[in-house]
């Protein structure tokens, strides 16, 4: 059986898993199955500003370092995640007192600081997170309370001043057709319209309700690249429980959203974690075993199917 690297190749897209450093450091199994199927990674959780610098004392690279040295031995593809997000940022971020001035210091200073110190390793950013609120408009963050929703813009700029890396705005519920993913259309369009230096939309594709019609991701794909933007799948996994009922569904919907985001021009995806063992769906109640391959890092159905997808 191929392996999805190999598929990915003749593609000419890249295939990910997000990676969690402690079992990247102690599973052997684990770093082998990233290694030979998988050609591009995120970190998980270790390129986040709470991990990043939990303390008062300055930030510690050490879980994000031997994330891009595993990948640059096993030359695959970074996507770093993320620079500015609502959640996982240190307490002491946290007042929504500051100034503008001030504010706009610490944006700057978080951005330079983490896509400065990844110049040339990481190949793409997620600059901006989950910035649309569900329920329309932006996010209440500190970010919009202090500077208002240029702060969008400013994080783009920040990261374009010290990065080569492509800039994504990623986000959840946006993956095909719904009110959310035409707010994201339009915050990004209008982006591209001021000229912010942003090059691709991420869409993570958490699936654990609802099932996102294929053909609906493969329309949202095609709009987005329509304005010149880059599309990733960023966050793929499929819970089984509410969305699909077994393995054997779970594998269709893997190939059927692939495909679908493949073909429409979607150039990169990774799913949000290597092995069942691994995954946050399961422990927040999101349905069961949402990856390719199982806790033995057996390739599941899911595996073969999403290799079909890209070797079509
Ligand atoms: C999740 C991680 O998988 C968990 O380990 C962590 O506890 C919380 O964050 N959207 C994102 C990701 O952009 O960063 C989140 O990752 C999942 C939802």
């Amino acid at each position: 059986m191929r392996t999805l690297r190999d598929a990915a190749a003749d593609a000419d897209v890249h295939v990910g898993a997000a990676v969690d450093v402690d079992a990247l450091r102690t599973d052997t199994d684990y770093r082998q199955t990233l290694a030979r199927e998988f050609d591009a990674v995120t970190a998980e959780n270790a390129m986040k500003w709470g991990p990043l610098a939990d303390g008062e004392r300055g930030y510690d690279f050490a879980d994000a370092d031997d994330v891009v040295e595993f990948a640059d031995r096993h030359d695959m593809y970074v996507r770093g995640h993320a620079l500015v997000w609502h959640r996982m940022y240190p307490e002491w971020v946290r007042p929504w007192t500051r100034s503008a001035a001030d504010a706009d210091r610490l944006l700057r200073n978080h951005i330079y600081t983490v896509a400065g110190r990844y110049r040339g390793r990481v190949d793409a950013w997620d600059v901006v997170n989950e910035a649309v609120a569900d329920d329309g408009g932006l996010r209440e963050t500190q970010w919009l309370d202090a500077l208002g929703p240029e702060y969008v813009d400013r994080a783009f700029e920040y990261a374009a001043d010290v990065s080569d890396a492509d800039l994504f705005y990623n986000d959840y519920g946006a993956d095909g057709l719904s009110a959310k993913a035409d707010e994201v259309y339009d915050l990004v369009s209008d982006l591209v319209a001021r000229g912010a230096p942003i090059d691709g939309v991420g869409l993570q594709l958490h699936v654990f309700d609802d099932l996102v019609p294929p053909a609906d991701v493969a329309a949202n794909v095609e709009r987005l690249t329509d304005l010149g933007l880059d599309v990733h799948v960023t966050e793929l996994d499929v819970g089984i429980g509410e969305a699909v009922a077994d393995r054997e569904a779970q594998a269709e919907y893997y190939h059927d959203v692939v495909a679908a985001a493949v073909d429409a021009g979607a150039d990169t995806v990774v799913t949000w974690g290597v092995d069942d063992g691994q995954s946050w769906l399961p422990p927040l109640g999101h349905g069961e075993a949402p990856l390719l391959f199982d806790e033995e890092f057996a390739r599941k159905p899911a595996h073969g199917a999403v290799v079909d997808a890209l070797s079509e």
